[in-house]
């Protein structure tokens, strides 16, 4: 049986290529993808979204508009590093589908209601806006929660948009201080593993070299969203954030990490949005989440390609 999951998401090239080898891969089925302001506003993230399953030949999974800012703190956004259009590099056409009715978090609540055996995995690689309204909103549903699996947060990588806070803890913390404190099985990608999954020049080649529309695509994306960071680490090639929320998913055994208590900054304006994550144990905190730090980055990237390759 396939893995239901709901991809919770900020389009945003990289969260392109976590939905495109979500919706490529057999072992999940994506019930539904919910969108959140973070990368780009609203509603572009959401017509983004459309793009997407659309070019993965999928306009089947239905689409959710969520939230148009986080809980407290006004929104920001990251178009110096994903361009005004949030997918730059791809030239997709505007979505010929339109949106699901109804609103994200009404759509998470009842999915997770829904959810029979072990219950939904809910995959948020935005802020976490949508998923703490869910749960302030119905608190019952952490029973039909398998796990969460956020991309966020960093430990001993430091921050991106702040000395140490990572983007989509920082745009909402109070959204994922309600998240870490719910109790649910939570697994973290921070910025120490994904910035260890690069897409390096030769891989870029093969991924241009699929000779397909999701190929081109991507290709034209990562062209695009790799000169950011590229000039500000210093590094080989861009950095797939969210596609290793959906290789955990996959391919567990190739990321390594444990089990620590992670709290999230919500006081200090100097330090806000940082994930306090606890590595050695010191504060006697229950562990609330297992930490990733370390990936295989080239059989994780073998699976993102190989996953793209089954797209046409
Ligand atoms: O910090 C990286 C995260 O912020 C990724 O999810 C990226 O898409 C942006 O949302
Ligand atoms: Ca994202």
């Amino acid at each position: 049986m396939p893995r239901p999951i709901i991809i919770d998401t900020d389009p945003g090239q990289d969260d392109a290529v976590a939905i495109l080898m979500a919706l490529a891969s057999p072992e999940l089925e994506v019930v539904g993808i919910t969108t959140v302001a973070g990368n780009v506003p609203q509603p572009l993230v959401t017509e983004n979204a459309l793009r997407l399953v659309e070019l993965a030949g999928r306009p089947d999974v239905p689409v959710y508009a969520g939230a148009r800012r986080p809980l407290l703190r006004p929104l920001v956004t990251a178009e110096e590093v994903h361009g005004p259009t949030g997918l730059d590099g791809a030239d997709l056409p505007p979505p010929r589908t339109a949106p699901a009715d109804g609103h994200a978090v009404d759509f998470i609540v009842e999915a997770c209601r829904r959810a029979e055996g072990e219950g939904i995995t809910l995959c948020p690689i935005g802020p976490l806006t949508n998923l703490a309204l869910a749960l302030v909103k119905e608190p019952d549903i952490v029973e039909g929660i398998r796990e969460i699996v956020v991309m966020g947060g960093a430990s001993f990588e430091g921050g991106n948009t702040t000395p140490p806070a990572e983007f989509n803890i920082y745009v909402d913390p109070h959204a994922a201080h309600v998240v870490f404190t719910s109790g649910v099985p939570i697994t973290l990608m921070p910025l120490d593993v994904t910035h260890r999954a690069l897409v390096v020049p030769d891989q870029l080649e093969r991924i241009r070299g699929l000779g397909t529309r999701v190929g081109d695509a991507v290709a034209g994306m990562l062209d695009y969203y790799e000169r950011h960071d590229v000039e500000k680490y210093g590094i080989e090639g861009a950095p797939l954030h969210d596609p290793c929320v959906i290789a955990y998913l996959l391919e567990p055994a190739i990321f390594t990490g444990k089990a620590c208590h992670v709290a999230v900054e919500t006081s200090s304006e100097l330090t806000m949005g940082t994930t306090v994550v606890d590595w050695w144990g010191v504060g006697g905190g229950t562990p609330n989440a297992v930490v990733m730090r370390d990936v295989d980055a080239d059989e994780f990237f073998e699976l993102v390609i190989d996953r793209l390759a089954r797209l046409g």
